[in-house]
């Protein structure tokens, strides 16, 4: 059954409400207070005793859930911000909770405008929190208790002018006080139009609140709400923000690569015609990003050769831009001697032998003759090296058709010891998506993990290499 969308849900959620609410003769709010006393304290709790209907006298202040804190899950308190991306600010919730982590959510003003705190507050199962003097607050000094009743800040979407804020230390409501009182770690979902990201206030702002160690992830390249507009400025996929989130929250199995240096590339090769023309391919470079950054949060020392894409560096890596195969060999040949070497790179199998100094002109003499001739293969250069290979070689495998006949050909051709098997079809939607189903293929087995975000991906994929060089948990 295809699931549904966050709009879906939200709307489920009202009509259900009203429904409960009209069956019971109390308002919609107050019977947002019995479920959540329901997921408090059991489904008797409160209901009983006002089982006739009516106004619930006792709803507020609401009790805070015992699960989060007997059961000792990672706490997540979410600041939603006020931009359109907080409606998937609803759906992260949801993928948090999914992870086994409990979320407390704060909204700022604005963010009301988009979203309520009603809705937040059914699908975390606890009360939504929105103002700075709020009388109904169970705390003492609410925002400091909020502030430090939790293990990571996440706050998604992050508005250019609640990330101006934060970098200039304001505190004048609940969510700009919270982030100004935690001594946990804060992580940061920008989403914004291009042009306000790009503004030299917001880049100041970025680069202020990164020094200060809050975390980022995103924004993305990609469609913009408003017509017509595209750039970088897209708030992270929910997905991709729960697994960031996840990983921060379990510092002990980030570290696991500390000590190993890892070589990546990523992205397409750009293969000139001319000095204005170029063969090139539909590779995002995400995976190959996501992998980067993964690697470098479990600690590992990471050089990530790219070829041309529209994503930022990710945060903790070294990047080395390049643009042909051949830039791309060489690159990667003097990045070694490596412990691990990850090629997700989509390079251009050909390049034009006969590339034009000039611009090609059009001539009267017909179509102009590109003699292809064949690019290094970097892959099976390394793999087959006699002296500093990599004790992992990895490589990928995009397919369109014999998914995996074809890639565990490709792993004894090119002499890896990994292939990450992608089916690249355009029905799939990996190219340029953010979702990837792999096959991992070795000598003797093929594991075939579902579909996930490129985060998601990148994540296990980190693991399965600490898992296979035995580093430590
Ligand atoms: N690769 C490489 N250098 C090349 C071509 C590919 O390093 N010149 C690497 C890719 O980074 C990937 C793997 O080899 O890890 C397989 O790439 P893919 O494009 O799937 O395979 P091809 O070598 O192009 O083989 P085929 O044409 O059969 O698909």
């Amino acid at each position: 059954m295809a699931s549904l969308t966050v709009r879906q849900l939200d709307d489920a959620i009202k009509t259900r409400l009203r429904l409960r609410a009209a069956k019971s003769g109390r308002s919609v709010e107050d019977e947002v207070r019995v479920i959540l006393r329901e997921a408090a304290n059991g489904p008797d709790a409160g209901v009983s005793s006002n089982s006739s209907g009516g106004p619930v006298e006792d709803a507020a202040p609401v009790r805070r859930p015992r699960s989060a804190t007997k059961s000792k899950l990672p706490r997540v308190t979410l600041i939603i911000g006020g931009g359109i991306a907080a409606y998937k600010a609803l759906d992260l919730i949801r993928r948090l909770k999914e992870r086994g982590i409990h979320v407390r959510c704060v909204m700022t003003r604005a963010a009301q405008q988009f979203v309520t705190p009603l809705t937040a507050s059914a699908l975390a199962g606890e009360r939504c929190y929105t103002d700075l003097f709020d009388p109904q607050s169970e705390f003492d000094a609410g925002h400091i208790r909020l502030a430090r009743d939790t293990d990571l800040v996440v706050v998604a979407p992050a508005t250019a002018d609640l990330m101006a804020k934060m970098a200039q230390g304001h505190a004048d409501d609940l969510a700009t006080a919270i982030l100004l009182a935690t001594d946990k770690p804060i992580l940061v979902a920008p989403a914004m139009n291009p042009l306000m990201w790009n503004n030299a206030a917001t880049k100041r702002n970025a680069a202020q609140l990164a020094r200060d160690g809050v975390s980022f992830i995103g924004p993305n390249a990609g469609e913009m709400a408003e017509a017509n507009e595209a750039g970088v400025g897209r708030m992270s996929e929910p997905t991709e923000i729960a697994a960031f989130a996840d990983t921060m929250l379990r510092p002990l199995n980030s570290r696991r690569l500390a000590g190993k240096k890892i070589m990546i590339t990523a992205g397409p090769t750009h293969e000139p015609i001319d000095p204005v023309r170029y063969i090139a391919n539909r590779s995002s470079g995400k995976q190959g990003y996501a992998i980067a950054e993964a690697a470098a949060r479990a600690g590992a020392d990471v050089v990530l050769i790219s070829g041309p894409v529209d994503l930022d560096d990710p945060a903790g890596v070294q990047v080395v831009r390049v643009e042909s195969a051949r830039d791309m060999l060489a690159q990667v040949e003097k990045s070694l001697p490596s412990d691990i070497a990850i090629f997700a790179a989509a390079v251009a199998d050909w390049r034009v032998a006969n590339a034009g100094e000039q611009k090609i002109k059009k001539t009267q003499s017909g179509l102009p003759k590109l003699d292809l001739t064949e690019n290094p293969d970097i892959l099976a250069t390394v793999s087959k090296l006699k002296q500093n290979r990599p004790k992992l070689v990895i490589g990928f495998a995009a397919e369109t058709e014999n998914l995996i006949a074809n890639a565990t050909a490709k792993l004894k051709r090119k002499g890896c010891d990994w292939i990450v098997a992608n089916d690249v079809s355009p029905a799939s939607g990996v190219m340029g998506g953010d979702r990837n189903t792999v096959h991992i293929i070795s000598a003797n087995e093929t594991e075939s993990w579902p579909v996930m975000s490129k985060d998601e991906v990148a994540n296990a994929l980190v693991k399965r290499i600490a898992d296979a060089i035995g580093a430590k948990a």
